[in-house]
């Protein structure tokens, strides 16, 4: 049975008080809490298994590479990718989105396109950005419209010039909780023969991914904002693009041999992790994708659209209080974010702070966005899969009184 009192039971760190004041987590989308079970495979790792893994011959060497390929099958699995070398681990998304924009990337020309949205994290920009510079590419930003969904008619126009190399887009923004068409903007990109990168970051902890059924090209995630650690994040690309890119970062295991004048690169997937690898946080986020698959996507998503629900509605009735995004709940997931007239959100988040309620305050990395919005700043609040209602009243009724205290 899916309880959430009893999985919030399963994280240590949300058992304590601040100042007397239960701890409220709601900050899940800047890094989730780790059930005991991820905590402890690591020490598990630590205590028995650390080895080298892929360099020695040893016994402890052979315990890590078997553990560090089996977190690679596991992601595998839970992202129904076709080849378990089609995984990359790197450290994070923002390592995995690098990795395509500098690999991938390399083969642009001047006057190619990429095709992004105004609602992406700086992690989906800046590496475009900077490929931008080096290399003469455009950019194309599609626009949101009130509710903040993307303006899908202005890929098509993107789309219709037919220089686009790439459409690279967030499945769920990590401010207005917009989760944009990802199956139609695919099929739009590819009949246009343009690439399609998603940045999962945000969508891997709320949502089933199938990157086979997406039939998406490549696929970016950090292991921290799914229950697991920080230090790993994970690329998904097509087999045939990686072999056909050449290696991002130069070192140990990623060459097949090297001579004095020149390398050859290592078969995949050992031809994209150079050195040493993130082998404790491998194991890390194998656990907590076991832990978090235990239980049904659509019982997470119930539970999960429930809070959101109650968030909003107990949100809107707070007066001055503005809501960014879809004005209906049920067109959103993970996260609101809101502003309130005439209080800056570092306040309202400091006071709340000491109340143990976590909620962030900031622009989230998202510039662009905000600067749409025509704000500086928002707070928001975001969900995990341990959160409960009762939590999500607490947190309305402290901003209520803090605005009512700060008027
Ligand atoms: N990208 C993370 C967030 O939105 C850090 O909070």
């Amino acid at each position: 049975m899916f309880d959430p009192s009893s999985i919030r039971r399963q994280f240590p760190i949300l058992d304590q008080t601040i100042d007397g004041h239960p701890l409220i987590y709601l900050d899940s989308a800047a890094t989730a809490q780790k059930p005991r079970a991820v905590l402890e495979a690591m020490q598990q790792f630590y205590e028995h298994d650390n080895g080298n893994a892929h360099r020695g011959m040893h016994v402890l060497a052979e315990r890590a590479t078997i553990a560090y390929e089996h977190a690679r099958q596991t992601v595998k699995k839970f992202l129904n990718a076709k080849h378990a070398h089609e995984i990359l681990f790197t450290k994070n998304a923002t390592e995995a989105i690098n990795l395509v924009a500098r690999s991938w990337g390399s083969t642009l020309q001047s006057g190619d396109v990429i095709v992004l949205s105004i609602v992406e994290h700086h992690s989906n920009i800046v590496p475009w950005l900077q490929l931008k510079e080096q290399k003469g590419i455009e950019l194309r930003w599609i626009d949101i419209d009130n509710e903040g969904q993307l303006k899908l008619e202005q890929l098509d126009e993107f789309l219709s010039e037919g220089n686009v190399k790439l459409v690279s887009i967030t499945g769920l923004s990590n401010v207005l909780g917009v989760c944009p068409p990802l199956e139609k903007i695919i099929a739009k990109a590819h009949a246009a023969k343009a690439k399609v990168l998603i940045d999962a970051a945000q969508l891997v902890a709320h949502h089933s991914i199938d990157v086979q059924k997406l039939d998406v090209d490549f696929l970016a995630f950090s292991g921290h904002k799914l229950y697991g650690p920080t230090g790993i994040g994970v690329l998904y690309a097509k087999e045939e693009l990686l072999d056909a890119m050449p290696p991002f970062l130069g070192g140990g295991t990623m060459i097949n041999e090297v001579m004095t004048e020149y390398f050859t690169p290592a078969d995949l997937p050992a031809k994209f992790e150079a050195g040493t690898q993130p082998m404790a946080e491998a194991v890390g986020l194998s656990a907590a994708i076991d832990w978090l698959t235990q239980y049904k996507w659509k019982d997470i998503e119930a539970h999960e659209k429930t809070l959101i629900e109650t968030a909003h509605k107990e949100l809107s009735a707070i007066q001055g209080l503005t809501i960014l995004g879809p004005k209906n709940p049920h067109d959103r997931s993970g996260c609101i974010s809101f502003t309130i007239d005439g209080i800056h959100p570092h306040d309202l988040t400091e006071i709340l702070g000491k109340q143990g309620i976590c909620l962030r305050a900031g622009h989230h990395c998202t510039q662009p966005l905000h600067r749409k919005l025509d704000i500086t700043a928002s707070s928001r609040l975001s969900i995990a899969i341990h959160s409960t209602s009762e939590e999500i009243q607490t947190t309305s009724a402290s901003t209520s009184d803090c605005i009512s205290r700060m008027r």
